[in-house]
């Protein structure tokens, strides 16, 4: 009887070890066999119950099967470690030749999308970019620019300073200076740039960008620059788009004006973006104040120019349609990859 269950043991053993796909699982089995309640140590509880003199052989028996299965385990226990660790190194080698995965790319600001198109509209008129520092002499900012000492924007609310002498620029008009000290006439230069104001709400930022113009030759006339912000707001709206000038003022231009042009949106009809006028106000221009070309060592009495400056968010927000400016400054990439 126990022989039999001996030999039962012994066949459902092997081929429980011989199917054992992990160490673990080979252990597991060896628990359930050799243990302490496994199924061949019960059967060495079940060695009493025999008749005396069939014990010794059947105790050999039990012996025997399990020194032979201990021997099975462990030599399947080798394989197995073996095999896991090879499947273990496999899973772990860096494969230099797999292709990597695609690196997601960002999206341009608005910003920087205008300010890339409406260069390469000005360079196509014979204009030259230039760039300039943001930090900037009081000299540069104002004194030149025919700002004196006691005008409002000299304030120190409308400025950050720096020192007495050096500030944040708060327009990048100074490049006019700069320019105009360094150069010979004729000069067609536009200078885009970050500009900096103490203001910050809806539509206020404390920085934001501009793009300066200026254009000194001999007999440069308004009426050069009405012909160069046509062609200027023809080809960054529309073929259709209208300019108009309305008198205003700026210390560093006589005469100044607005321009205006005709909505985008509504075409001149009147709607929201323009609040029903038809027109929208774009940016300042003028003719370059003789005053300025002479304390920048350009003779007046030979030269005439042309200036102006472009606002960019605000002409990113009117050619997007953009109604908040703040979303030009989250750079949330969702947002920015609608302009793509
Ligand atoms: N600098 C002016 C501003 O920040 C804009 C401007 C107006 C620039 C007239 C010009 C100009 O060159 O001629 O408001």
């Amino acid at each position: 009887m126990l022989k039999e269950k001996i030999e039962e043991i012994l066949s459902g053993c092997r081929s429980v070890i011989e199917k054992a796909k992990t160490v673990l699982e080979l252990y597991e089995a060896k628990v359930s066999y050799l243990g302490k309640s496994g199924a061949l140590t019960a059967l060495l509880k079940e060695l009493k119950t025999a008749p005396p003199e069939e014990r010794p052989t059947i105790g050999k028996a039990l012996n025997d099967a399990r020194v032979s299965l201990e021997a099975l385990f462990a030599e399947r226990e080798k394989v197995l470690a073996m095999k896991e660790r090879e499947e273990r190194i496999k899973a772990e080698t860096l494969d230099v030749t797999l292709s990597k995965p695609e690196r997601e790319t960002g999206a341009l600001n608005p910003a920087t999308l205008v300010i890339n198109e409406i260069s390469s509209i000005f360079i196509g008129l014979g204009f030259t970019i230039v760039d300039g520092p943001e930090i900037e002499l009081a000299d540069n900012n104002f004194t030149k620019l025919n700002i004196p000492r006691d005008h409002p924007s000299r304030d120190m609310t409308d400025t950050f300073y720096i020192s007495d002498e050096a500030l944040l620029r708060t327009q990048t008009s100074t490049m006019q200076v700069r320019t105009m000290e360094k150069t010979k006439p004729p000069i067609r230069i536009i200078c885009p740039g970050k500009v900096y104001r103490p203001d910050d709400d809806a539509s206020h930022s404390p920085m934001f960008r501009q793009i300066e113009g200026l254009v000194v030759d001999k007999g440069v006339t308004l009426a050069d620059l009405k012909g160069a912000l046509d062609v200027f707001a023809r080809s960054f709206f529309s073929p259709e788009t209208k300019t108009r000038f309305r008198p205003s003022h700026f210390p560093f231009t006589e005469p100044s004006v607005e321009v205006d042009l005709t909505c985008p949106v509504c075409r001149g009809a009147g709607c929201r973006l323009c609040k029903g006028t038809g027109w929208i106000e774009l940016m300042g221009a003028g003719v370059v104040n003789p005053a300025v070309l002479d304390m920048c060592g350009i003779d007046s009495g030979i030269y005439s120019g042309y200036a102006f400056g472009i606002g960019v968010e605000r002409a990113a927000m009117v050619k997007f349609g953009i109604g908040d400016m703040r979303l030009l400054f989250d750079n949330d990439i969702r947002y920015l990859r609608q302009f793509r």
